[in-house]
């Protein structure tokens, strides 16, 4: 029979391991869309978010740099307490998600283009998928085209131009249905009714993509299926944090320049969120 002692001990531990933070990361701040879901998912639990605004975009970026990247934002998290990750970002998954498993001891969450729910929806047989370079020329992304596509013809269209945009704040405008028209144009004349948004960065351009686009056209996210996934591995590895009446914080963090990053975080988030700047290694 433990003493008493060790029993607060081992309550303490435990306490302190379900109500440690989420880490969550993204090139940039599209993975706040992932966050969005997450909060609404998980009210409780505290959510770290680190930016790797210094380097966004990672759609043109070799699969080496950004798996090198995802591993030190990846640590980052981890130092800071962090019981679990999320990539909320698909072009990271697609290249680094197996070393970011290998590499930590905490549940890894991770996110890809929904092709299975786009194939189980569409009824003209054409999906489309918005996405970056990387993510759409991976070798994760055949597998999963080969395990999922079946008989649905799935159009391809990368957006270069689009995660800039939205990093800058902007969200609509001439110059986005501009680039936004160019990029859905094959997937309209191919008949495509399900378009699958495949950039976490993308769920921002909704109100522009909805009224190009019409009622008609499904829009697939990714977010909410993180968040319920994230909510699954949590309870599976006990970590779950008890929803005892503590409203869940959110602490923002950047490689790049909080100064210019600050104001865009607030316009995507909202209210009056705080930016730190990552610390560099040794400074
Ligand atoms: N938001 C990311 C994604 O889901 C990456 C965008 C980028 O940095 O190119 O793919």
């Amino acid at each position: 029979m433990p003493s008493a002692e060790a029993r607060t001990d081992a309550r303490a531990q435990a306490g302190d391991g379900r109500n440690a933070p989420i880490g969550v990361f993204d090139s940039g701040l599209g993975g706040l869309s992932v966050l969005r879901a997450i909060r609404t998912r998980l009210p409780a639990e505290d959510l770290l978010y680190a930016a790797d605004a210094a380097r966004v975009p990672y759609g043109s970026r070799s699969a080496g740099e950004i798996r090198e990247r995802a591993l030190v934002l990846a640590e980052f998290l981890v130092g800071q307490g962090a019981k679990a990750l999320v990539i909320a970002c698909n072009t990271a998954t697609a290249v680094a998600a197996d070393a970011l498993r290998e590499r930590f001891p905490v549940p890894v969450v991770a996110m890809e283009p929904a092709i299975k729910p786009a194939v189980a929806s569409t009824r003209t047989g054409v999906v489309g998928v918005l996405a970056t370079e990387g993510t759409l020329s991976s070798a994760r992304f055949a597998a999963l085209l080969e395990q999922y596509a079946g008989s649905v013809r799935v159009v391809t269209q990368p957006c270069p131009g689009l995660v800039a945009a939205v990093e800058a704040g902007e969200t609509d405008g001439a110059r986005i249905r501009g680039l936004l028209e160019e990029y859905l144009q094959p997937l309209e004349a191919a008949g495509a009714d399900t378009v699958i948004l495949g950039c976490t960065h993308y769920p921002f351009l909704v109100p522009a993509l909805r009224s190009m686009l019409g009622p008609e056209v499904i829009l697939v996210e990714t977010g909410a299926a993180v968040a319920r996934q994230l909510e699954r591995r949590l309870a599976g590895h006990g970590l779950l944090r008890d929803p005892d009446g503590h409203a869940g914080s959110e602490c923002f963090w950047t490689t790049g320049d909080a100064a210019v990053g600050g104001p865009v975080l607030a316009r995507l988030w909202g209210g009056e969120p705080r930016l730190c700047a990552i610390p560099e290694p040794g400074a």
